[in-house]
C-alpha cells in the first residue's frame, strides 16, 4: 500500500510517499531562510509559505516516487502538536486529499512521528524501547510499549534542547538555527575549558540555567576585553559538552530504571555529531537506534511511517473531522 505522508508543524513543508515502511520520496521546502532574520520560526510566515509551498511539495512528492496520486491507498498527517497555523495548512490538505480520493486518513503525533524514524526502510518496529526525543520545541524521555502505549517518563522542565542551541548561537550572533551551526564549530579539545552544567531532577533535565550560564560568561568576558575566538570556542564546545553529557546520562539512567535495553532516538537534534557519538557509545548490551540524519528533522516519511503502522497494525482512522492540537 502507498501512503502519503503530510508534514506542517513548525517551518517544513514536507510530503513524503511510502510503499509499506519503504521510502519512495520525501519531499521538503523549509521557509527556514524567511525567518533568519527573526532569529526564530514566525508563525504567520511559516503559515503563509506553507500554503505556497504544499501543492509543489505534493507534485514533487509523487514524481520522485512514480507513483499517480489516485494509486494514494492512505494519507497520514501530523496533526499535533506545533504551531496551529502551520498545522491547519497541512491538515486541511490532508482531509481534502481523503475526501477527493476516497481513502482512509490518519492523524499522526509528531513527536511520535519522530520515534519512527530509525524504523524507516525496516521491517518495521519492536517493542519496547525507550524514546528520545530531542528537537526545537521538545525534550522527553519515553517508555514505549507500543505506539498506541507510550508513557513520558523524563522531560525538560523548562526551555528544549534545540532551542537552547538556537537561543546561545543567537546569543553569540553566529546564526540560526544554532544546533548545525554549534555542533560543526565544536572542538573536542575545549570541552572542558568551562565548567557548565544542565540540571537533572531523575529522569528530568533543565536547560534554562545553562544558557543564561553560558551568555552571562560571554557578556563577563567581553566587558573585560577577553573575548577572543579561541575563548568563544571554549565556550560553545563546553556548553555543548554538558548539554550531551546531561541527555546522555538521563537516558542511561532511563535503560536503568526500567530494565530496557533497546534505545530509540529522534528529533532534530539527534543530527548533532558529538550525541550521536556519546550516545553509540553507552554499553554495547545497549541496543541503539538513531534516527539517519536525514530523518532527524522534521520530515513528512516519518509521518508516512508511524500512520502506515497505526492503520495496518492497529487499525487506526481518525476521520474526517480531524482536530489540530498545539500541544
Ligand atoms: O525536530 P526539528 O526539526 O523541529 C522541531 O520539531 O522542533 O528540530 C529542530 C531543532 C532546532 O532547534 C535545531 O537547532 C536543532 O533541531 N538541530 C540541531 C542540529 N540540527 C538541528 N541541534 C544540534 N545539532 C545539530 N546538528
Ligand atoms: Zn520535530
Amino acid at each position: 500500500m502507498y501512503t502519503l505522508g503530510i508534514e506542517s508543524s513548525c517551518d517544513e513543508t514536507s510530503c513524503a510517499v511510502l510503499s509499506g515502511y519503504r521510502v519512495l520520496s520525501n519531499a521538503t521546502i523549509s521557509s527556514l531562510s524567511e525567518h533568519k532574520k527573526y532569529g526564530g520560526v514566525v508563525p504567520e510566515i511559516a503559515t503563509r509559505a506553507h500554503l505556497k509551498n504544499i501543492n509543489k511539495v505534493l507534485e514533487g512528492a509523487l514524481e520522485e516516487a512514480g507513483v499517480a496520486l489516485k494509486n494514494i491507498g492512505l494519507v497520514a498527517v501530523t496533526n499535533r502538536p506545533g504551531l496551529i497555523g502551520a498545522l491547519v495548512v497541512g491538515t486541511s490538505f490532508a482531509q481534502a486529499m481523503s475526501m477527493a480520493l476516497s481513502r482512509p486518513l490518519v492523524g499522526v503525533n509528531h513527536l511520535h512521528a519522530h520515534l519512527f524514524a530509525p524504523f524507516l526502510n525496516s521491517r518495521g518496529p519492536k517493542f519496547p524501547f525507550i524514546g528520545l526525543v530531542v528537537s526545537g520545541g521538545h525534550t522527553e524521555i519515553y517508555r514505549v510499549d507500543d505506539f498506541d502505549r507510550i508513557k513520558i517518563i523524563g522531560r525538560t522542565r523548562d526551555d528544549a534542547c534545540g532551542e537552547v542551541y538556537d537561543k546561545v548561537a543567537r546569543a553569540f550572533g553566529l546564526g540560526y538555527p544554532g544546533g548545525p551551526i554549534l555542533d560543526r564549530r565544536f572542538d573536542p579539545e575545549l570541552k572542558d575549558v568551562f565548567k557548565f552544567k544542565c540540571g537533572r531532577m531523575g529522569m528530568d533535565l533543565s536547560f534554562s540555567g545553562i544558557k543564561t550560564a553560558v551568555i552571562y560568561k560571554k557578556m563577563e568576558l567581553e566587558k573585560s576585553g577577553s573575548l577572543c575566538p579561541a575563548v568563544v570556542a571554549g565556550l560553545l564546545s563546553s556548553f555543548q559538552e554538558s548539554v550531551v553529557t546531561a541527555i546522555v546520562a538521563a537516558v542511561a539512567d532511563a535503560v536503568v530504571a526500567t530494565g530496557i535495553k533497546r534505545v530509540v532516538c529522534g528529533g532534530g537534534v539527534v543530527a548533532n555529531s558529538y550525541l550521536r557519538a556519546k550516545l553509540a557509545g553507552l554499553p554495547s548490551d545497549i541496543k541503539m537506534l538513531l534516527s539517519e540524519r536525514v530523518y532527524s528533522t522534521d520530515n513528512a516519511a516519518i509521518v508516512a511511517g508511524l500512520g502506515f503502522y497505526m492503520y495496518n497494525k492497529k487499525g487506526v482512522k481518525t476521520g474526517i473531522n480531524l482536530k489540530v492540537e498545539a500541544n
